[in-house]
């Protein structure tokens, strides 16, 4: 058990945390002078890519920087030929040699794409999730780069949020296995070989939590949701080794994270013991005054490093303010010391001050030109990932009698969408459409039609710039679709977003489909009910009367390179889906923000007798629940759940229960399910969630097979942080719940004693 201390406490200057002291980092920070320490604090930008606004003073000679030894690390620098030429530099005409780091955003791969992050949880394969971030480590660290910025893990329950596709969804648990499963990817088990790197645990707190979903806004949590829901996947990272953490645009408690001795030196430094350094978000510190915050850009350096922030991205405000600061006695030198050894221990443990150039390997190229085996690997992690929400009249697998397939939709002819936003140095339209799929692994006596339908963007969307969807409600291709749809046994429907609606500075205030996707969809309905939809999209679509009409729905989000092979693959049943919801879908935007995991309300039910009385929680114009919960989602077979048994009916603190079931595939195809645990505490000082999910294991079930599935339950899986910021369990009765959703669930009854 441990305690953390009060919010916004304010701290020693010395702030006494614990580091690696190496002899060689402190004979080296023995030499450094003030200016060269600071230097080891500064990251500038290097304009391969653009991630953020244009920084202020691009006339800057940045190598001129680096040989005056100001620049520990650089972003958007990529290649091995330019991070060569800039780390030369460093090393050869900086005065003490020091490398530098080259930082970028691998989130789901770098030349190879996998799946966009959500969609990857969804796979709940941590396996898999670990080998697709190996392998986005393998590519990325053969282009030069040494440094991840991700995995995000952020919480994310609102989907209006552009960037719920780079997540992995709403669940603490969830959130936190897969986070540290891809810190390993990044990490590998020696971050010093050439093809590992250092991963970043972002965005330092409660970015997920944005009013209403506006990207950059400010935010409104509370501790008790702070500390039980957006702190365990940090803590998570940590533990699996992160090497560090950056923090956000946002605020918590009206103080800019950034600026927040309470979240990055009270907790992460202290309590969660983070011996990595802190990096901030693009210009965190210089906003720091835009956010009227800080009064200038030198009262906001001294914030950000009296808060704990280590390392300064693209802002230039410690370069320009923090030896003024120090020389004026406003900073002690020992706390730049501490951030700077924090910066050298990575560059340590990268193996930089052995050979600067590991990363900067030209004999490595050829792992960036479409590696076989990475692209298989991309299609399993994409099989695994696609969501089956819906197959009532059992329309998938395409059945033996269907002659003629029609395929409609713009998006079913798009090689670019699939490979997602944040997709690094992949080349724009290489991904396997839909049809080129379909083509690929659809028999050959069967026909397959093709019309666009509708329009999306009209030119092909960007990183940067806006999506155009001012051509969206053009129906000028519907007629040939209406053609397309009379004239086939099935129709495959794809339909959703442009890939570029979601990502950074992507939020939006309406989450259904737009433009005339929907009207279209309607009027093949009318004509043809073998509909399936396909759904490839990056947020939760809300759309009600898609789910309640159409037969058969398989959200594949974006699946990356293979995704059009992937969800042939899936269509045909060579592959049966797995995956299964990483978060809620709403039925409505009105209900967000929404999460299985809600706490319960004191009128949780109807009265019973009464349907028309309204006092209690319920909208009256929509149901209360998710369109589909969280944990969702379908196979070709079906499995049962019996015989949930406990061990024994009381434990004790240092005791554990074994909980199991039996699971049996009663279908007649072979397939893999996601056999999930929820607990519920059933009385606690603080109200906590009607249920948790507390454990997880995806099997294969061969057709007719069953399993028995153990589970162990301690006290640290029923533990939370109370009003007194105490993580700890406490003494009472909980219910064990298990299930293949979150939704439908057998259930059980155990006492914890003191
Ligand atoms: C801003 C984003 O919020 C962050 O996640 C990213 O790593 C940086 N830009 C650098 O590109």
């Amino acid at each position: 058990m441990s305690a953390i201390k009060a919010a916004n406490t304010i701290i020693d200057s010395s702030s006494g945390e614990e580091t690696n002291t190496q002899d060689f980092i402190e004979d080296l920070i023995g030499k450094m002078t003030l200016s060269e320490k600071i230097g080891q604090m500064t990251q500038y930008d290097a304009s391969w890519d653009v991630t953020g606004p244009p920084v202020q003073k691009d006339d800057i000679d940045r190598y001129e920087k680096i040989a005056e030894g100001r620049v520990g690390a650089m972003l958007n620098i990529l290649g091995t030929e330019a991070t060569r030429e800039a780390q030369k530099i460093a090393v050869e005409n900086s005065r003490l040699g020091i490398p530098l780091l080259f930082g970028y955003d691998v989130v789901h791969g770098y030349k190879t794409m996998f799946p966009i992050p959500i969609a990857d949880a969804c796979s709940w394969d941590l396996t898999h999730i670990e080998n697709a971030t190996r392998i986005a480590a393998t590519e990325a660290t053969a282009a030069g780069l040494n440094w991840a910025f991700a995995p995000m893990m952020d919480i994310s329950r609102d989907a209006r949020w552009g960037r719920v596709m780079e997540g992995a969804g709403e669940d603490p648990y969830l959130v936190s296995k897969v986070s540290a499963a891809r810190v390993k990817g990044f990490q590998g088990e020696d971050l010093s070989k050439p093809d590992t790197m250092a991963a970043t645990a972002k965005h330092f707190a409660a970015y997920g939590f944005l009013n209403a979903a506006l990207e950059y806004n400010t935010t409104e949590i509370s501790d008790n949701t702070f500390l039980n829901q957006v702190l365990p996947p940090f803590k998570a990272a940590i533990d699996a080794g992160v090497s560090t953490v950056m923090n956000a645009f946002s605020d918590f408690n009206g103080i800019p994270v950034t600026a927040n001795s309470y979240l990055q030196r009270d907790i992460l430094k202290k309590e969660l013991g983070f011996k990595g350094f802190i990096i901030t978000d693009y210009s965190t510190i210089s906003e720091m005054v835009v956010h009227q915050y800080a009064k200038d850009n030198k009262d906001a350096a001294y914030k950000a490093i009296i808060a704990g922030t280590d390392m300064d991205m693209e802002s230039r405000v410690y370069e320009n303010n923090l030896e003024a600061l120090v020389n004026e006695g406003a900073v002690e030198e020992k706390m730049i010391d501490d951030a700077v050894r924090r910066i050298l221990t990575l560059k340590l443990n990268l193996g930089l001050f052995d050979d600067p150039y590991r990363y900067c390997d030209e004999s490595r190229s050829y792992l960036l030109d479409h590696v076989e085996d990475h692209h298989s690997k991309a299609l399993e992690a994409a099989k695994s990932s696609a969501v089956l929400l819906k197959n009532d009249k059992n329309l998938l697998p395409i059945r033996k009698s269907v002659k003629t397939i029609g395929v409609i939709g713009k998006l079913a002819d798009d090689k670019d969408a699939p490979l997602g936003s944040w997709r690094a140095r992949t080349e724009a339209q290489s991904g396997v459409s839909i049809l080129e799929g379909l083509q690929k692994h659809v028999p050959s006596e069967t026909e397959i039609l093709f019309a666009k339908g509708y329009t999306l963007s009209v030119e092909p969307p960007t990183f940067t710039q806006e999506v155009d969807l001012s051509q969206s409600d053009d129906e000028s291709g519907f007629t040939e679709a209406l053609e397309v749809a009379e004239r086939s046994d099935l129709v495959l429907f794809v339909l959703g977003e442009e890939c570029f609606q979601t990502g950074e500075g992507r939020s939006q205030t309406f989450i259904g489909l737009k433009g005339a996707q929907l009207k279209l969809l309607k009027k093949v309905y009318a004509i043809n009910k073998n509909v399936v939809a396909i759904m490839m999209n990056g947020r939760p679509i809300a759309e009600p009367w898609l789910y309640e009409n159409i037969p058969s729905i398989l959200e594949s989000w974006y699946l990356g390179s293979q995704s059009g092979n992937a969800i042939a693959e899936l269509l045909t049943g060579k592959c049966n889906p797995s995956g299964k919801l990483a978060l809620s879908i709403p039925r409505s935007i009105g209900q967000i923000p929404i999460s299985y995991n809600h706490t319960r309300t004191g009128r949780p039910d109807p009265i019973p007798g009464d349907p028309n009385f309204v006092f209690w929680s319920h909208y009256s114009d929509c149901d209360k629940t998710p369109q589909y919960a969280f944990g969702h989602g379908l196979s070709y077979t079906t499995f049962e759940y019996s015989n949930l048994k406990l061990n024994t009916d009381t434990i004790s603190m240092d005791e554990s229960l074994t909980v199991s079931i039996e699971v049996e595939n009663t279908g007649s195809y072979d397939g893999e399910e996601v056999v999930q645990l929820y607990i519920n505490d059933l009385y606690s000082s603080t109200i906590r969630p009607v249920k948790e999910l507390k454990g997880f294991e995806k099997l294969h079930f061969k057709a007719g097979e069953k399993k028995t599935v153990t589970f162990t339950i301690g006290w640290k899986d029923l533990a939370f942080y109370g009003a007194d910021r105490i993580f700890k369990a406490e003494p009472g009765e909980f219910d064990v719940m298990v299930g293949g959703n979150s939704e439908d669930l057998l259930s059980a009854r155990f006492e914890l004693t003191a």
